[in-house]
């Protein structure tokens, strides 16, 4: 594949890379545990594993830590400096009520224990405790929340979807009537002027008004007929020539700049709606645009993981805080003045359609990746 912006080196670089060093995106785990030694064999035998690990020595610490990150689940001790495990377990829940938690305890703590299993404590681990055990009591822990998650998102989902339609459907034909009738008032010749600049001001706030609800209603469908097999990296290639001007221009013309790093596996082949895939990865680049207004880096992987293509869209910029990102996939959730708020979800939707799934992993101030997996068409699995 050529490099998008090979002419232009000296404003943003661009680095090719066929071989298939994707990661898929890492659970990531808060480990609570005063005892050092505790700690340095923990996070390395959950690393080993792929997790990615984050340490507090004390429960203040904890409590800043989950400020601004999501953990997929948390090891908690029970005998901290500055006081229980049990009493931080009560402040995580009111903020993520379904991260799981795995208590680590001595034997002799037996009643800390039941008050643990009783607070809503996924699994409770003596010490010293095991390291296999320890490793699949995660395992199973991180998987049981992602299915949970996913149930909670397809159903919200499939009910926001199915409101949407029924929604498009009625403004559509409102919209239809309001144009109609600004139609027949402009073709008046009587009108003066200003009367003239308003309707055509009318008619603008119309025309916008059914391009967003014709997004809203592609949002309700389940599936569509135009599906054809194509090359996923020429797809992102070709998409990154067209959105250049958003991705580079502009800010090139604002004073920021934006790098743009590819690594595009070749022949990974799906079958799919080529259009509404393009509207995905550019809607993922919009945002990854608008999420670094001092300029930052975009980097796009893709590579075949199993019978699945996988994608990241990873930038460099605010990172969105854990309070909100379990909405960003919602209809005209927005934190952006002039959005929309239509961008992820219609994504969501489509991937989802596809039979694929789309995931975000963010650290404000750090950045943020969509994951995005699609089955490959069967014939080249
Ligand atoms: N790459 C990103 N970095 C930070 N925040 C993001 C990113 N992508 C999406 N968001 C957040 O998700 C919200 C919803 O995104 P989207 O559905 O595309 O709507 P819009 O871009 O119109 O706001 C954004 O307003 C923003 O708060
Ligand atoms: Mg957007």
């Amino acid at each position: 594949m050529g490099s998008v912006n090979s002419s232009e080196q000296e404003h943003g670089s661009s680095n090719d890379d066929t071989s298939s060093s994707i990661i898929g995106p890492r659970d990531r785990i808060l480990l609570v545990e005063d005892f050092q030694d505790t700690v340095r064999i923990i996070k390395r035998l959950l690393e080993k594993n792929g997790y990615e690990v984050a340490t507090a020595l004390t429960i203040a610490q904890a409590k800043e830590i989950i400020k601004s990150m999501v953990p997929d689940a948390i090891v908690l001790d029970i005998n901290l400096p500055d006081g229980s495990g049990l009493d931080f377990l009560q402040d995580l829940r009111t903020i993520h009520p379904d991260t799981p938690v795995i208590m680590l305890t001595a034997y002799t703590e037996i009643e800390n224990a039941i008050r643990s299993l009783q607070q809503g404590v996924d699994d409770f681990i003596p010490k010293p405790f095991d390291n296999s055990y320890l490793v699949h009591s995660i395992g199973k822990a991180v998987e049981k929340r992602r299915l949970k998650e996913r149930l909670r998102t397809s159903e919200k989902f499939r009910a926001i979807a199915e409101l949407a339609a029924g929604v498009a459907h009625d403004f559509n034909n409102l919209l239809h009537t309001m144009s109609t009738h600004i139609y027949l008032l402009k073709k008046n010749s009587d009108l003066d002027a200003e009367i003239h600049q308003r309707l055509d001001a009318l008619k603008t706030a119309v025309d916008d008004a059914t391009v967003i609800i014709r997004r809203l209603n592609s949002m309700g469908k389940t599936e569509d007929t135009d599906r054809t097999v194509f090359e996923l990296s020429s797809l992102i290639t070709d998409m990154l020539l067209m959105t250049k001007p958003k991705w580079h221009y502009q800010p090139r013309k604002n004073g920021r700049n934006i790098d743009l790093v590819t690594r595009l596996g070749k022949n990974i082949y799906i079958r799919a709606n080529t259009a509404e895939i393009r509207e995905v990865f550019t809607n993922l680049v919009f945002n990854a645009v608008e999420a670094m207004p001092t300029g930052g880096t975009l980097t796009i992987e893709a590579a075949r993981q199993g019978d699945k293509a996988l994608c990241v869209f990873r930038d460099t910029g605010m990172g969105i805080p854990p309070e909100i990102i379990d909405r960003i996939f919602d209809p005209f959730f927005t934190t952006k003045g002039s959005g929309s708020g239509l961008g992820l979800s219609i994504s969501f939707a489509i991937i989802e359609k596809h039979g694929g799934q789309m995931t975000v992993k963010s650290t404000p101030g750090k950045g943020t990746a969509f994951y995005i997996n699609l089955p490959l068409a069967e014939e080249f699995t």
